[in-house]
């Protein structure tokens, strides 16, 4: 963990900006996987980590916003749990490693919440996400369950999302980490993938390095020759002649702090004509996104950018049509790119996306577009120092889509149905990068770039 002064000055700074009433935080608790004590590896709520740095289950934090009292609640381990578990640090000690002068047992935690209620002062809490703290809060609340999320509390939340989007140095020092594990996961299948050679492999492998250098991997490894699908999770598939492989896959550190690169590589090591020309088109809105991405910007912007440049590649190959401003205010080249250019990272990898997308990408002065396409778009406000996003656009020819949209006459005028069916199994492109938005523009994280280019990918892969 971090020095407990940045702990206690985080806190500091969230009772100030939430000022009145009391704050309850919910650490994450155990979750059985197929029996009570066989559980999923242990992942501490995010928010929870940045206002405590404390990585053990069944912990809670309290925070008078009005007196500036706060309290660690949890639980000693008695003689059994240390029979099983090895000696445990005490609740003591955790509150004193983040700067808490007074914790008190779980058990308390009730009480103190509904005394605090009975006074009729007001307990915020984040929405919760997780099952066990949905009935927790129910108990410490009585609030329904179904009723948790519409009563979580906005003000907390807009609180901790505009702390957390703005990456502190040693933070940032942690995501480079992430990225070099996330470096050495891709960098080592670019090594392995051939003809021949299984998908699920190739998805160990990245797990294995994923585990063995930080925490885990930062979400479920996409890795898969159907990359059309956007968030193919199966990886049942051979390595096969004239194909694509498209891996988007991160890592944590053991700091919890996320990673999130996409890499398109041919599966026989050479790119076809064919599939160059698209990959060019990507990776140059690539490298736009992050040349237009700068304090000041409105990601919506850059993401809007980049698809008026995918739009006149696609326009380029005969695949689209008519005018690229026009076609994209029409939403057109969403056929092609379905997704946003990317979205914020830090302790999740699609960073706070459980306090609401819309408090963590879009404000007063940038709403989420219904628009499909820019309506999956997740980050869509003005860039700030210190933001760290990721860029990745793509190109997929999905046949579903395409058929719906022949057969209802979907955007027509900007789309040449006939020159699209060369494309029909071609499967999909996505390359990204992470970046951290400076004072004068915007630097991709992590030492070294992954390759990109057609040449580079290829020339990565020719010894294999
Ligand atoms: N890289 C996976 C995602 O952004 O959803
Ligand atoms: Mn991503």
């Amino acid at each position: 963990m971090f020095s407990k002064d940045i702990y206690s000055k985080r806190r500091t700074e969230l009772i100030r900006k939430v000022g009145n009433g009391v704050i309850l935080l919910l650490g994450n608790s155990e979750a059985p996987c197929n029996y009570p004590s066989n559980t999923y590896k242990f992942r501490q709520d995010s928010s929870f980590l940045y206002y405590t740095g404390l990585n053990s289950p069944d912990l809670a934090l309290i925070m008078d916003a009005e007196s500036g009292k706060q309290i660690l609640f949890g639980n000693d381990v008695d003689i059994d749990d240390i029979i099983w578990m090895g000696p445990q640090p005490s609740i003591g000690d955790f509150a004193e490693s983040c700067g808490i002068e007074k914790s008190e047992p779980l058990s308390d935690l009730e009480i103190y919440v509904k005394t605090v209620m009975a006074q009729g002062r007001r307990i915020h809490f984040l929405p919760p996400y997780r099952n066990y703290n949905k009935i927790l809060l129910n108990e410490l609340t009585s609030i329904p369950v179904r009723e948790l999320n519409a009563k979580a509390s906005v003000e907390l939340i807009k609180a901790v999302v505009e702390m957390r989007l703005v990456k502190e140095e040693c933070e940032i020092a942690e995501i480079e980490k992430a990225c070099e594990i996330g470096y050495a996961m891709h960098y080592t299948i670019m090594k392995m993938a051939k003809v021949g050679v299984k998908e699920q492999t190739l998805y160990g492998i990245m797990e294995g390095i994923a585990h063995s250098q930080g925490a885990m991997t930062s979400f479920a490894t996409i890795l898969s020759q159907n990359g059309e699908t956007l968030h193919n999770l199966s990886h049942n598939q051979v390595l096969t002649e004239g194909r694509m492989l498209v891996i988007d896959a991160g890592a944590e550190n053991e700091m919890n702090y996320c990673s999130d690169f996409t890499r398109t590589l041919p599966s026989s090591g050479k790119f076809t004509e064919q599939q160059k020309d698209i990959y060019r088109i990507v990776s140059t809105a690539n490298n736009m996104g992050q040349s237009l991405s700068r304090p000041g910007v409105a990601y919506r912007d850059v993401h809007l950018n980049v698809c008026r440049l995918i739009t006149q590649g696609l326009i380029n190959l005969g695949i689209m049509k008519g005018n690229p401003d026009e076609a994209v205010a029409a939403g057109a080249h969403a056929l092609f790119m379905p997704h946003g250019l990317g979205h914020n990272m830090g302790l999740d990898v699609h960073d706070m996306e459980n306090l609401g997308e819309d408090y963590v990408g879009y404000d007063d002065s940038y709403k989420r577009s219904s628009q499909f396409g820019l309506s999956s778009l997740r980050m869509g406000k003005v860039l700030s120092a210190g933001n760290v996003v990721t860029v990745e656009p793509g190109i997929y020819f999905i046949p579903a889509l395409i058929d719906k949209w022949r057969a209802e006459n979907i955007n027509t005028r900007f789309i040449n149905f006939e020159e699209l069916e060369k494309f029909r199994g071609f499967g999909g492109i996505r390359l990204e990068d992470d970046i951290l938005i400076t004072h004068n523009g915007c630097r991709r994280l992590g030492s070294k770039r992954l390759p990109i280019t057609p040449e580079d990918v290829e020339e990565a892969m020719r010894e294999n």
